[in-house]
C-alpha cells in the first residue's frame, strides 16, 4: 500500500488500537508506536477493552470517533468478521478477522493471522534461514481451535501435500476439512495418543494448542519420530522458549518462536490504517523479548 491509500484524515493523528477481552497483557501497542516513531508518523494505538456483549457499541464508537480501524483479539475474531461490511478472501473463509479497517461508515475486515505465520517461516526477525523441507514433507499440526484454523489455511495455500492434524477432541478436526477443499491438500485426523507417532517424516511440526504457555500444563510429546531436518513452530510466545522448543533445540531442530507470527501479523495493519509497510526489525523483536521477559 502507498500512502495515497492510507486512511488518513487529512491532518489529524490517525487512531487505532486492539479489542480483545481481556487486553491488558497485549503486546500489540509496544509494536505499532515503535513503528509510528520509526516512520515519524503522527498517531496513536491504544488497548480497547470490550466484553463480548459490549463489542459492537465500542466498534461503533470507534466509527463515530474517526478511528481508522483496529486489531481484534481473542474473543472477538469471530464477532468481527459478522459486524464487517465487506471482507477479505481469507476473513471471509475463516470466518473470522484480526483487522478491521473503517472507511467512511463502512467497516472493511480481513485476517492477516495466516501471513503472519507463513512469514515467521520465512525467517523474519529471527531468520534462522532454514530451507523448504516443510513444504514438500508431510506438516504436523497440533490442536483445531481458531488459531490452527488460520495456520491450516495457510499451510493450504503454501501446498503443503499431505497436514496430519493431531487435537484432543478428534472431531473437531473435521471443521477443518474445508480448507483443503479443492485443494491438492490431504488431510488426516490423527488421535491426541498417536501424535508422537505421526511425526515420522514431517518436515514441520506446529503447536496451535495452549499447552506450554505461562499457566497452562506442558506439551507432552516426544519429538524423536521428527526427522533430522525438521522445524518446530511454537505459535506460543509466553514464555518465547517453550518446553516443546527447548526439547526441539536439544535434538538441534530448528525452532520458530510464536514471537515472529505475533510481530508479522501486524505489519499489514499498520500499511492498512497509516500507509506505510513497516519492517520486523531485530530492534522491535528485542523490545518485545525484554517485555515478555520482565512481565511474562
Ligand atoms: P485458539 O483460538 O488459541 O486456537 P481454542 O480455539 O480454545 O484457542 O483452541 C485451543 C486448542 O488447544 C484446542 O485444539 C484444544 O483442544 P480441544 O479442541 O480438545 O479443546 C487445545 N487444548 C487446550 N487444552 C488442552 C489440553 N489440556 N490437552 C490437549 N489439548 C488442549
Amino acid at each position: 500500500m502507498t500512502s495515497g491509500d492510507s486512511p488518513n484524515r487529512g491532518n489529524t493523528p490517525v487512531k487505532a488500537g486492539i479489542l480483545g477481552w481481556p487486553v491488558t497483557h497485549s503486546r500489540s501497542p509496544l509494536i505499532h508506536e515503535y513503528w509510528l516513531k520509526m516512520h515519524g508518523i503522527e498517531g496513536s494505538y491504544e488497548k480497547l477493552p470490550a466484553s463480548v456483549e459490549g463489542f459492537e457499541k465500542v466498534v461503533r464508537g470507534l466509527v463515530d470517533a474517526g478511528y481508522a480501524g483496529a486489531n481484534v483479539t481473542v474473543p472477538h475474531k469471530e464477532a468481527a468478521f459478522a459486524l464487517a461490511d465487506f471482507a477479505d478472501a481469507r476473513a471471509t473463509q475463516l470466518r473470522a478477522a484480526n483487522l478491521l479497517v473503517f472507511k467512511g461508515d463502512a467497516i472493511h475486515a480481513a485476517n492477516t493471522d495466516g501471513y503472519g505465520f507463513l512469514q515467521s517461516l520465512g525467517g523474519g526477525s529471527d531468520d534462522r534461514g532454514y530451507d523448504k523441507n516443510w513444504s514438500t514433507n508431510p506438516v504436523a499440526v497440533l490442536g483445531a481451535g481458531g488459531a490452527s484454523r488460520a495456520i491450516i489455511g495457510a499451510l493450504v495455500d503454501a501446498g503443503v501435500f499431505e497436514l496430519r492434524i493431531s487435537n484432543r477432541t478428534l472431531e473437531k478436526i473435521d471443521t477443518l476439512r474445508f480448507l483443503c477443499e479443492g485443494t491438492p491438500t490431504n488431510m488426516l485426523a490423527v488421535p491426541w495418543d498417536d501424535r508422537e507417532a505421526m511425526l515420522e517424516g514431517c518436515g514441520l511440526l506446529v503447536n496451535t494448542t495452549s499447552l506450554g504457555m505461562s499457566g497452562q500444563p506442558p506439551l507432552d510429546i516426544s519429538l524423536d519420530h521428527l526427522p533430522d531436518f525438521a522445524a518446530v513452530v511454537d505459535i506460543v510466545y509466553a514464555p518465547l522458549e517453550t518446553p516443546l522448543l527447548r526439547a526441539a533445540a536439544l535434538k538441534g531442530l530448528r525452532t520458530v518462536d510464536g514471537l515472529g507470527m505475533l510481530l508479522h501479523q501486524a505489519v499489514p495493519s499498520f500499511a492498512a490504517w497509516f500507509g506505510v509497510k513497516p519492517e520486523v526489525t531485530l530492534e522491535l523483536r528485542g523490545l518485545i523479548v525484554t517485555d515478555l521477559e520482565g512481565k511474562s
